[in-house]
């Protein structure tokens, strides 16, 4: 044999050995976790993204680092998720000398921008709470930030994932109702969860751009994922006609208010130690009272709401959203040329012995159906879970549509955004006038 092809085949067989030994060692080796960081440690960060993320997926993945402009309640966060990592009130520190793979957004929501679109040039992946954002041009600033460095942005819609509305997907793809011409869908919030967004953040425009998008983002989502078309043209009307200014008492929050015995609207904090912990002991750092009063003059947000949508397949929507009602839950009616589909959240009787929710199918000419999902589960009825499982131990299955990037994050927002504006202009608002997103009769 010639030196050279002795050389070769040595060489090839060498490196074949090689390469069997390093796929071993790869296989044998333990996974590297992902290197998560996270932005915003307050009470849902902690939770769905904190506790429940480490206690599920902890084996996958493992937190680098936690930031939040309140010092103390990242000191406290840090505690509470039992985390090793260093904890940042400067978010560019943080991120230039951790380096995660992985950034979860969990801030105010008009502050998520800065993070997603900054977190992105960092080159990390981001995962966000929703609302994605809260007005046309943060949006746009995020969906560009996308494109040019070419990193991914999941939008945590856990409202999908709950059993009872995957069905209604299921159903509505089969055909149940033939094609859907239009849906009524109304939410109502209760005085109990309603009220608890009118005592924080949540009550200026400036911090979570009204509940037309704070809140209803989850409900245009599942609209837009029902329907799977994107929405066209908003006409919307919205006052505050019950909280803030509405009321002839107030104070500044409930703890020292002089007011509790007559106020229906008094709210314990006290009671509840995770809250103290996390909030009433911090607010030394910013002066954020979580139990602000609900009847506080600066509420600049709508608390009844009512919106027209119509979307690029024609489909004609009329939404609704309550924040004092009696109590919680919501009803939506497809209406189809075969039909309609109508489903409710269903509170669990006494003498049930499961929890569940319920579907009415009525087909033309034909029968009703009343179908039961059971909803035993805690978490949005699983929903929390199951997204969670999509996002750190993805199976590349998706069989329902339900992972949700940029494009279905700008799309639920831009209905809130152009339901505020048209109730400020009194005119109705183009989604195509808003960003560089056109709308389109089948989603992509
Ligand atoms: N999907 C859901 O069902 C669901 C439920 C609750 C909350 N959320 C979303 O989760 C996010 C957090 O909500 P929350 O209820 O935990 O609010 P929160 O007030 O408890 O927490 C927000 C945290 O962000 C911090 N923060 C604010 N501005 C910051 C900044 N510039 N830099 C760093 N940190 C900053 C605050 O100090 C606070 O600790 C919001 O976007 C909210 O819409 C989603």
């Amino acid at each position: 044999m010639e030196r050279r092809t002795f050389l070769q085949n040595t060489g090839t067989a060498l490196a074949g050995t090689l390469l069997t030994d390093n796929v071993l060692a790869a296989a044998l080796a333990p996974a590297k976790k992902k290197r998560v960081a996270m932005v915003g440690t307050g009470h849902r960060g902690l939770s769905m993204w904190g506790t429940d993320v480490l206690k599920e997926h902890g084996d996958h993945m493992e937190f680098v680092g936690l930031c939040d402009i309140n010092p103390g309640r990242v000191e406290t966060g840090k505690k509470m998720l039992g985390a090793k990592c260093p904890t940042f009130t400067d978010f560019d520190k943080m991120m230039k000398q951790v380096k995660p793979d992985i950034l979860i957004v969990t801030t105010v929501d008009a502050t998520h921008d800065e993070f997603i679109v900054k977190g992105l040039e960092y080159g990390a992946d981001i995962v966000t709470e929703k609302p994605m954002t809260t007005d046309e041009d943060k949006c746009q600033r995020i969906l560009d930030a996308e494109k040019r460095t070419g990193r991914k942005v999941m939008v945590t819609f856990n409202y999908r994932f709950s059993p009872h509305r995957q069905k209604i997907y299921e159903m509505l793809r089969a055909g149940a109702i033939g094609k859907v011409t239009s849906a009524d869908f109304h939410w109502y919030l209760d005085v109990h969860h309603g009220a608890d967004y009118f005592r924080r953040w949540h009550r200026k425009r400036e911090f979570s751009g009204s509940l037309l998008v704070h809140k209803a983002t989850h409900h245009f989502d599942l609209l837009n994922w029902w329907l799977e078309s994107d929405p066209e043209e908003v006409f919307a009307n919205g006052q505050l006609d019950f909280y803030g200014k509405n009321n002839s008492f107030r104070h500044t929050n409930c703890r020292p208010c002089p007011h509790k015995d007559k106020c229906a609207f008094y709210w314990d904090m006290t009671k509840d130690k995770r809250l103290m912990a996390l909030y009433a002991d911090n607010e030394q750092h910013d002066g954020y009272l979580r139990d602000g009063c609900v009847w506080k003059e600066d509420i600049d947000i709508f608390d009844k709401m009512a919106v027209q949508i119509r979307y690029a397949n024609q489909v004609q929507v009329s939404y609704s959203l309550t924040t004092y009602s009696p109590y919680e839950g919501y009803r939506i009616a497809f209406n189809g040329t075969k039909g309609r589909l109508e489903a409710w959240i269903k509170e669990k009787q006494p003498w049930e012995e499961e929890a569940f929710d319920e579907i009415q199918l009525t087909t033309s000419f034909g029968k009703r159906e009343l179908i039961r999902i059971p909803n035993n589960e805690a978490g949005h009825g699983g929903g929390d879970l199951r997204l969670r499982k999509q996002i750190f131990a993805p199976t590349g299955q998706d069989p329902y549509r339900q992972s949700a990037g940029t494009r279905d994050g700008a799309m639920s927002i831009l209905v809130g955004i152009a339901a505020r504006k048209s109730i400020d202009s009194g005119k109705p608002v183009k989604i195509g006038d808003l960003t560089s997103l056109k709308p389109q009769a089948a989603r992509a």
